[in-house]
């Protein structure tokens, strides 16, 4: 049984997960003694993720957040994925835990942020490095670090390639500007999506806003701003999964944000350039060049140190709930 009082504080955890574009792309079905965490394809991204990777990445986030909740609040938790047609659900099922295992991350859920500012060029310490690669222990997920100088200019070409080729694609533009919110005002409105301040856009309003990311973000300016952006980011995180399937992308997922609310334990920032992994024919190339053989590398995350950024937005409870 979940005691009442706490479903709610239970889903409003899991809701602060990260999720591609903050689309949220999930909803929440409470039962007597589960919650059922299922996709929702409405909030899908079918340009940056036509195969709907990065959403079941995101329900893999949402339902970490939500297990280490559970035990904070004196539960113990199974997991049990069923699939039906093309969707995948998770559902988890709640017991009263008579010796309470409280984890230490459950305290970073609400400090976790994507910081997508300039990091300083401080180094992340060996032993902070192992913290973070202690959180895999999936067999069919790795995690790869590259922390040097020639490390990073191997990912350099694979990040100038997709970055070039996702600006000059009209479809992905469109769907970065759908889910762009170009003021407060619309961020508090939707409580989802880009909230600018969060890109290090100024509140541009929609009307501006859109003329500016057609007319100025351009496949030269966006590699400009990579090429800065990795100068100052020491350390570069690759995950793979070995089964490209919605199990193994939920399971890293899950692997990703114990990643993140480690990373923020240890004062860390992070944020995302996954556009190698999302480009098909860059991935290919990634694959080759890194020799990664079978494994499929769907996140790459720049690690480093810098100030706190605004917060991005959440829907209200009610619009998750089914
Ligand atoms: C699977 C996944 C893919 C993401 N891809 C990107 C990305 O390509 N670029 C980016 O800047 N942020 C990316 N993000 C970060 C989200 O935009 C971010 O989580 C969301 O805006 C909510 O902000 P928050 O994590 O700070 O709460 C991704 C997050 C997830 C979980």
């Amino acid at each position: 049984m979940i005691r009442e009082n706490d479903l709610l504080k239970l889903i409003k955890y899991a809701a602060q997960a990260p999720s591609g574009h903050n689309t949220q792309p999930w909803k929440f079905k409470p039962g007597k003694s589960t919650v059922t965490i299922l996709p929702d394809f409405e909030r899908a991204l079918p340009v940056a993720d036509a195969d709907h990777h990065e959403l079941y990445i995101s329900i893999g986030c949402a339902l970490e957040n939500l297990k280490i909740t559970a035990g904070a609040f004196g539960y113990k938790t199974e997991v049990q994925l069923q699939n039906s047609g093309a969707a995948t659900a998770v559902v988890v099922h709640f017991e009263e835990n008579n010796e309470p295992e409280s984890d230490e991350l459950f305290n970073y859920i609400e400090k976790r942020q994507v910081r997508r500012n300039m990091y300083t060029t401080q180094k992340v310490s060996e032993s902070t490095m192992k913290a973070l690669l202690d959180v895999c222990r999936e067999k069919n997920i790795r995690m790869k670090p590259f922390t040097t100088a020639d490390d990073r200019e191997l990912l350099t070409p694979f990040i100038l390639e997709a970055a070039s080729l996702q600006t000059g694609n009209n479809k992905f533009m469109n769907e970065l500007i759908n889910w762009t919110r170009f003021s407060e005002k619309e961020a508090v409105k939707k409580g989802d999506g880009l909230l600018t301040a969060t890109l290090n856009l100024p509140n541009l309003g929609r009307f501006l806003g859109t003329l500016l990311f057609k007319g100025l973000i351009t496949p030269r300016s966006e590699m400009t701003r990579w090429k800065k952006v990795i100068s100052y980011t020491p350390c570069f995180m690759l995950f793979t999964v070995e089964k490209n399937e919605p199990q193994s992308w939920i399971k890293l997922g899950q692997v990703f944000q114990r990643f993140a609310l480690t990373a923020t334990e240890y004062g860390l920032s992070h944020a995302h350039a996954n556009m190698p992994c999302e480009e098909g024919s860059v991935r290919k190339k990634m694959i080759d060049t890194l020799n990664l053989k079978t494994s499929t590398p769907l996140l790459l995350i720049r690690l480093g140190y810098s100030q706190p950024m605004p917060y991005s937005f959440r829907r209200h409870l009610t619009e998750v709930i089914q």
